[in-house]
């Protein structure tokens, strides 16, 4: 009993070391207090974890607790899909959204992958079908199809090409094409445009009409009104951010070039145009930054808890586990594949 008790202490310790400069609701901090309330279930997701040869991947945007309590990855969607991959689980959490949970399926096909709730949809991948795409292309029939990763696993097996936030640009630029498809981003497309044209690149893009709920609240105001109560302020933001944003933005790129533009920079204030959770882990791991409250929160991500992890580890329900049609399987691996291998070509 005294063992058990001085475990959950040094649990509470490590989740207290780790938390301590993270808010856990708005405007107040964790608190030792806190996390001895959490850290029952994160010594027993973490025990869980052992018994039956499970990884948690965790994307940025869920939970302090989650990323901090229990994930064995954290990071954003390139680097998770890569882990999923080469992760050898027999059982693969993903604490983060639907697609993410189905692009592991795909890359990782003999892991049992479950999702902590199956309503963690994304508006994005929400926006368009597998029919709806191959509607799109009848009227495009010239153009390479390249679809960003928040889309279903449909959409991307009828798809040319995967792209990530991180290597979209890259890709598009080397493809041999002059017309894309570029699904189902229309505002992320509308970015590359820029940046083609602005490059001198010949492309012409096309796209349906999918928006991120949570990026496009953004407005170049908000900015405006930051920049000119805080001169050294470094606004960064993501490219599903309006093109005004962007153009008004010190760094534009995916989660993981947001954190490293963050470690890098001399400024000594961010405003973050992102969801709240990449925040949470940029005061965790940068504690001599300060962040302008700018953020946004996404209603999927934070479908996610530590109660619904570990009850998905203990038994999950049918709705619960990420099954993928095999020929589905296939065709969207071949779009996952050729973003591997173009992310990782030397540009020109
Ligand atoms: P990243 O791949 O940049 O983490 O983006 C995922 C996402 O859903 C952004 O809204
Ligand atoms: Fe989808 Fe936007 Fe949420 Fe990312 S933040 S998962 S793009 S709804």
């Amino acid at each position: 009993m005294a063992t058990a008790t001085s475990h959950l202490s040094v649990e509470a310790e490590r989740l207290f070391s780790l938390l301590l400069d993270v808010d856990c609701t708005p405007g107040s901090k964790w608190t030792l207090e806190r996390c001895r309330e959490i850290a029952p279930l994160t010594a027993e997701i973490n025990e869980l974890k052992r018994e039956k040869n499970a990884v948690i991947l965790a994307h940025s945007y869920v939970n302090p607790e989650i990323v901090y309590g229990v994930a064995d990855y954290r990071s954003d969607s390139y680097a998770l899909s890569l882990a999923a991959r080469d992760s050898g689980a027999d059982v693969i959490v993903f604490a983060g959204v639907v697609f993410m949970a189905e692009t592991a399926k795909v890359l990782s096909p003999r892991a049992t992958v479950l999702v902590p709730d199956r309503a963690s949809g994304c508006s994005l991948a929400d926006s368009l079908s597998g029919d709806e795409l191959r509607e799109l292309k009848r009227h495009h029939p010239d153009a390479a199809v390249v679809c960003y990763i928040n889309s279903s696993v449909e959409v991307k097996a009828e798809s040319d090409v995967c792209v990530t936030s991180g290597n979209a640009y890259k890709v598009v630029a080397s493809l041999r094409e002059r017309e894309v498809l570029f699904v189902p981003d229309s505002i992320m497309a509308r970015n590359l445009q820029d940046e083609l044209r602005r490059n001198g690149v010949d492309k012409v893009l096309h796209t349906s009409d999918g928006s991120c709920i949570v990026h496009d609240q953004f407005t170049p105001d908000l900015i405006e009104t930051e920049r000119a109560r805080y001169p050294d302020l470094a606004v960064v933001s993501h490219p599903e951010c309006a093109p005004e944003i962007v153009a008004r933005s010190d760094y534009v790129g995916s989660t993981g070039g947001m954190m490293e533009f963050v470690r890098y920079s001399d400024a000594p204030y961010f405003m973050m145009l992102t969801e709240c959770g990449l925040v949470s882990r940029l005061e965790a791991e940068n504690r001599d930054k300060r962040f302008i409250s700018s953020c946004k929160l996404c209603p999927y991500m934070k479908l996610n808890s530590l109660r619904k992890i570990r009850d998905v580890l203990v038994a999950p329900t049918a709705d619960q586990v990420i099954e993928v049609e095999p020929a589905i399987a296939s065709d969207a691996r071949a779009a996952i594949d050729r973003m591997f291998e173009l992310a990782a070509t030397p540009q020109r």
